[in-house]
């Protein structure tokens, strides 16, 4: 049952609201703005982060240091440009894209905004191209933000290569806010991967639009 504060939030965040601070907040140059609106641009759906979540991602990572993160889900490169800024020059970043389109766009993005020398675009399912990163790690942070049935795997797979005190982050945490539906075999992934992270990270499901799971790894 949710609490009046949590009620007071969801009454509270106008889309005027929401604009205003994001303006404020998380301002956009040339290269951020370029890849945010690529999608509309190029008739590809624009289900890349917000940009208040955008910028909460880039703010945790910045707060352990993190040089070493791997992002599932690449889209056009809006995240990912994020997490190469976020982990500075000396930062390397592997961003997994099952769509050969998708990860096109986004080197073109990273490559303008001086960020492709240490970010690495890989093409394919992220189930099949994890384990040849293994030996990078162990990583400073997992991202996840890929397809939803697959939550728990990638989940598992962060649990065993990100670094004790390392982060994991992953975005739809509510699935869509069908999170506790009973019928759908995809939200009863994502539930599997918020038990297992919060057995694994010290998590809490921030309450973003569609919820941003974030932990940072025991032991
Ligand atoms: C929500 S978008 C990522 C948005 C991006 N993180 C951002 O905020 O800019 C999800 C992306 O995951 C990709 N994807 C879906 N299934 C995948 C899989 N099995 N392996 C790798 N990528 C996948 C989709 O093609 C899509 O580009």
């Amino acid at each position: 049952m949710a609490d009046e504060r949590t009620r007071a939030g969801e009454r509270y965040a106008t889309a005027d609201l929401v604009a205003w601070l994001d303006a404020l907040h998380v301002e956009h140059d040339g290269a951020l703005r370029e890849a945010f609106e690529a999608p509309d641009r190029h008739g590809i759906p624009a289900i890349q982060l917000g940009r208040s979540d955008a910028k909460t991602v880039y703010l945790l990572l910045r707060l352990i240091g993190a040089r070493r993160v791997v992002e599932i889900g690449t889209l056009v490169g809006y995240s990912t440009l994020w997490l190469a800024r976020a982990t500075g020059p000396e930062g390397r970043v592997w961003t997994l894209e099952i769509e050969p389109r998708h990860a096109e766009l986004a080197r073109a993005h990273l490559a303008a905004a001086g960020c492709a020398d240490r970010v690495e675009v890989l093409v394919g399912p992220a189930l099949e191209r994890l384990p040849r990163l293994e030996s990078h790690g162990p990583f400073d942070a997992v991202f996840i933000d890929a397809d939803k049935g697959n939550y728990d795997a990638y989940g598992r797979w962060a649990a065993r290569h990100v670094r004790p005190g390392g982060l994991l982050i992953a975005d739809n945490a509510h699935y869509f806010g069908k999170l506790l539906d009973p019928d759908s075999a995809e939200a009863a992934a994502m539930r599997r991967f918020h038990q297992e992270a919060a057995a694994s990270f010290d998590t809490v499901c921030i309450p973003t639009p569609d919820g941003l799971l974030a932990g940072i790894r025991r032991g």
